[in-house]
């Protein structure tokens, strides 16, 4: 694998044999990885979670990682994606991790640089990490993904989370449902009654609401969505014993879930976190030796 862009591009044994060798890191720490490469992560949107995880795990991995701030770069000069890519393959760089605003950014760059490019994220396409470390730890919790009924709730069409998930979670054999305000289901059937579906789920997955990838202003207020489709207390009492609660993050305390469900018990979002780290060193070590 050169590159890893989008999760439609994995097989099923291709995304187990991630998932294991993340297992194998978790288990046994994080391998440095022999040879020399040199990396950078270009973050044209803002993260926390997706850039310092990619920078935990390449420190880790023993990479040379290159800083790179979009903010004080010639892309303030009206420098291109694809000329910031050309110079750093010029300089050196054999792989950079990329989050973008602009849907399938790498289309630009595929077969047109050396350098191999890992998706962190493209406006509401694809962020096949985040889907990775999600797929991760449901596999820890349920063991496999046939036949579980994962619920994924919030600004579907705009969450690029939504996208790699319902593609891949298809493919393991999950059942995925979308619950949202009918208008923020994009291409996907969706339902709006928590009750339908909330007693069935073994995976209920939150989604913030990305006020930025909105056109119009919300018709919703912060209560006003929490009460309609939020996971609230009263909902969270309704799940099934051994069902989990995910949420990407950033999450909003309060507005897609109630603040107290957080750090409760059914919760693995800290846990999402931490497997970030793994996910993301086993896809930098499959990319970096597929370049050979
Ligand atoms: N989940 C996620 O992508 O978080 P960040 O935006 O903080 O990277």
């Amino acid at each position: 694998m050169k590159h890893l862009v989008s999760m439609k591009q994995l097989t099923e044994a291709e995304i187990m044999g991630i998932l294991d060798r993340a297992d194998v890191f978790k288990k046994y720490g994080i391998r440095e990885l022999p040879g020399k490469y040199f990396v950078s992560n270009l973050f044209f949107e803002p993260s926390t979670r997706t850039k310092m995880s990619f920078e935990m795990a390449e420190r880790q991995l023993g990479l040379d990682v290159l800083p790179f701030e979009a903010s004080f770069s010639s892309v303030l000069k009206g420098e291109t994606l694809y000329d910031t890519v050309k110079t750093l393959e010029a300089i050196g760089i054999n792989a950079l991790v990329i989050r973008h605003l602009e849907d399938n950014y790498y289309d630009q760059l595929i077969n047109r640089t050396s350098v191999s490019i890992i998706n962190g994220g493209d406006g509401s396409g694809q962020h096949p990490t985040q889907s990775l470390l999600d797929l991760f730890t449901i596999r820890e919790e349920f063991g496999s993904f046939k036949g579980l009924n994962v619920l994924i709730a919030g600004d579907i069409d705009h969450s690029r989370v939504a996208r790699s998930n319902a593609d891949a979670l298809k493919k393991l054999g999950a059942n995925v449902t979308f619950l949202c305000p009918t208008e923020w289901a994009g291409e996907f059937d969706s339902v709006s009654e928590w009750d339908e579906v909330i007693g069935q789920s073994d995976v209920v997955m939150l989604l913030r609401v990305q006020h930025e990838r909105h056109e119009e202003e919300s018709v919703f207020t912060n209560n006003s969505y929490h009460e309609q489709f939020g996971l609230t207390e009263t909902r969270a009492k309704m799940m099934k014993e051994h069902a989990i609660i995910m949420h990407p993050g950033p999450f909003n305390r309060g507005v897609e879930l109630a603040d107290s469900l957080i750090e409760c018990s059914q919760s693995r979002i800290f846990k999402q976190m931490e497997n970030g780290v793994f996910i993301r060193a086993a896809v930098l070590e499959a990319v970096l030796k597929g370049r050979n």
